[in-house]
């Protein structure tokens, strides 16, 4: 960060169910717009512990919406940011569209869903800007290691084993985390009020095919002195219950209304992903003895 862009920028760690500090934090810096990204967003964690996805996903949500709705005067978007498992499982065939009914399947994505109703609630009711964005799975840099891609790469990395869900067949819409936020910020410039975009990078995989693909990108980065492929390392597990089958967006109206594309290829996206997890050993090392708590304590106030 650039010391112009430090001028303009302020990091408020709250909690978004937490009424005075978001009171405080639209008043403070007068905000006239809003990009909803915060989510509890792990369905395994959900399974376990659904509690912290209705309070974070549904009543956060609830809390921001009411803030803007006391500064409708002056408020000119908010974007929500959610999920195509609104949407449900897929069969072999056959993409989610903005029309697909609402159908998921756990914890997580039924809070996701519940937090989409109400933005839209709140548009038709109050008249607030919102926009709302459905995405797939995201990759990328900074991705938590719960994640299958992280997981995978930082097992991989220290020899553990490779837990796949069942039998690996299951199939995800693979999108760069650039080409994600390159949409939001499309849709919140000159998406329709009131509308809802897809956003998928047009990429399905197989898990099995993916985890694969990993440990052949990791020997041939970093080999693993024991002449033994990563793929020995996959260790097929029980299923998650509810285990969405396939998900895969249909991004056409993004696509024809704004303009909008992915530009990452699979092959570069993912050598660009393994590359950071090597070359930022500090940060995972914080993420995975959970010590990024206190560190964010340490390096932000706790203002508004
Ligand atoms: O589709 C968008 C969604 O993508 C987001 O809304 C969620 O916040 C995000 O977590 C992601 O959900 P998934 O459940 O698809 O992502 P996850 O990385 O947990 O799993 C991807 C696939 O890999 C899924 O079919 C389950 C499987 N899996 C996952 C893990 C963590 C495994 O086989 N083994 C694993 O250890």
């Amino acid at each position: 960060m650039d010391e112009s862009t430090e001028d303009r920028y302020a990091f408020v760690h709250a909690d978004i169910c937490d009424t005075e500090a978001v009171k405080n934090v639209f008043e403070t810096y007068e905000i006239d717009t809003i990009c909803h990204f915060a989510a509890e967003s792990h369905v395994d964690r959900s399974i376990v512990a659904p509690d912290a996805f209705v309070n974070t996903n549904i009543l956060g949500t609830f809390t921001l919406l009411e803030e803007a709705r006391r500064h409708l005067n002056r408020l000119k978007r908010f974007h929500h940011v959610s999920t195509d498992e609104v949407y449900g499982s897929l069969g072999k065939e056959g993409f989610f569209s903005e029309t697909t009914p609402y159908d998921p399947s756990s914890p997580y994505s039924a809070s996701k869903a519940a937090s989409d109703h109400l933005v839209r609630a709140y548009h038709r009711t109050y008249n607030i800007p919102v926009t709302i964005s459905n995405c797939s799975n995201n990759y990328g840099p900074y991705q938590f290691p719960e994640k299958l891609i992280p997981l995978m790469i930082l097992n991989g990395l220290a020899g553990k084993p490779l837990p796949v869900y069942g039998k690996g067949i299951n199939v995800r819409d693979w999108l760069f985390v650039q080409d994600h936020c390159r949409a939001v910020w499309t849709i919140m410039q000159n998406g329709r009020p009131g509308e809802t975009y897809n956003i998928g990078g047009e990429c399905e995989i197989p898990n099995i095919e993916l985890v694969q693909t990993l440990c052949d990108i990791l020997d041939e980065m970093v080999p693993s002195g024991h002449n033994r492929p990563r793929s020995d390392l996959i260790t097929f597990v029980n299923d998650r219950p509810g285990h969405d089958f396939r998900y895969a967006i249909d991004c056409t109206k993004l696509k024809t209304e704004l303009l909008w594309q992915p530009l990452a290829s699979f092959g570069t996206g993912i050598r660009k992903t393994v590359q950071w997890y090597l070359d930022n050993p500090a940060w995972v090392q914080r993420v995975q003895s959970g010590e990024y708590r206190e560190w964010i304590a340490d390096n932000y106030d706790r203002r508004g």
